[in-house]
């Protein structure tokens, strides 16, 4: 069932006239709590399937499925008032057909109240681009290092950097002359992601692919230093909180273990009138 529309979020068309402007903040967000924060500091949350590797030990993004991406959908829509709100659409839920790309895709808005969907393709998906946007669902784009594709790129590396850069260019420009209202440029190639900026009349959105972007985005637990496994260079850590809670749960188990935790503090005596109205 929908949960609906927020009055005062921002729309996709609010984030394509910001080309060229101000730079568009954006993070993924996979929980309630986590969504609260961003949503008074971003101007899009991204629901990504980085959530199979950030949250669920999965060791790529291709085990994550569309109903694990409906349910933080649905946990991030509680959270947010004012931040777009962009779901990915995992990989098999779109890539046969337009058709099934919308039959999936129209779930994912139905279910999460979702503004759009993002999907990894640029030339290739123009024509889903072109179905679903035709058909009432915003599409962002993604070209560049496309994780679900790390069976076919042969891994993680830059992109951009030889002869793939004119299928990536062109790729983008087709997903933006196909109808996206927005597109992230992944790991790509200082030189190129800004050729793609200047020449896409839509905002590019970049991760690991410099400054001349249009906006960034980040995995919020690897910016908070809460997903270790491993930090990609373009990774900047805002927090060291994978630490701080290996400390915190340190010092927790040694206090339980020397009978420090819990004190009187934590503590509840017997009833009085007074006491029951303070706990
Ligand atoms: O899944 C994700 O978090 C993403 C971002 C890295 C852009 O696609």
């Amino acid at each position: 069932m929908s949960v609906g529309q927020r009055s005062q979020a921002l729309t996709p068309r609010d984030i394509a006239r910001r080309k060229g402007g101000t730079p568009i903040v954006c993070l993924t967000a996979y929980t309630t709590p986590m969504a609260r924060i961003v949503d008074r500091h971003c101007d899009l949350v991204l629901v990504g399937d980085s959530v199979g590797m950030v949250l669920h030990g999965l060791p790529s993004t291709l085990g994550v499925t569309l109903d694990m991406m409906i349910l933080h959908g649905k946990a991030v829509r509680r959270g947010l008032a004012k931040a777009l709100m962009v779901v990915d659409m995992p990989f098999g839920s779109y890539e046969e057909s337009p058709e099934q790309a919308f039959r999936n895709a129209a779930r994912v808005m139905v279910e999460t109240g979702a503004a759009a969907v993002k999907l990894e393709g640029g030339g290739t998906m123009a024509p889903t681009i072109r179905m679903l946007t035709e058909r009432g669902i915003p599409v962002m784009a993604h070209v560049g290092l496309t994780p679900q594709a790390v069976n076919v790129l042969g891994g993680y590396g830059v992109q951009g950097r030889g002869e793939d850069g004119e299928r990536i260019r062109s790729g983008a420009l087709a997903a933006a002359e196909a109808g996206a209202f927005a597109i992230v440029l992944e790991k790509l190639a200082e030189p190129l992601a800004r050729q793609i900026t200047a020449e896409l009349p839509i905002p590019t959105i970049g991760i690991g692919a410099s400054a001349g972007c249009d906006g960034q985005v980040l995995v919020v637990d690897d910016m908070l230093g809460l997903f270790t496994d491993f930090q990609p260079k373009f990774v900047k850590r805002y927090a060291e909180f994978g630490r701080d809670a290996d400390l915190a749960i340190a010092a927790y188990a040694r206090e339980v273990r020397d009978r420090q935790f819990p004190t009187e503090a934590h503590v509840f005596a017997a009833a009085s009138p007074t006491r029951a109205r303070e706990e």
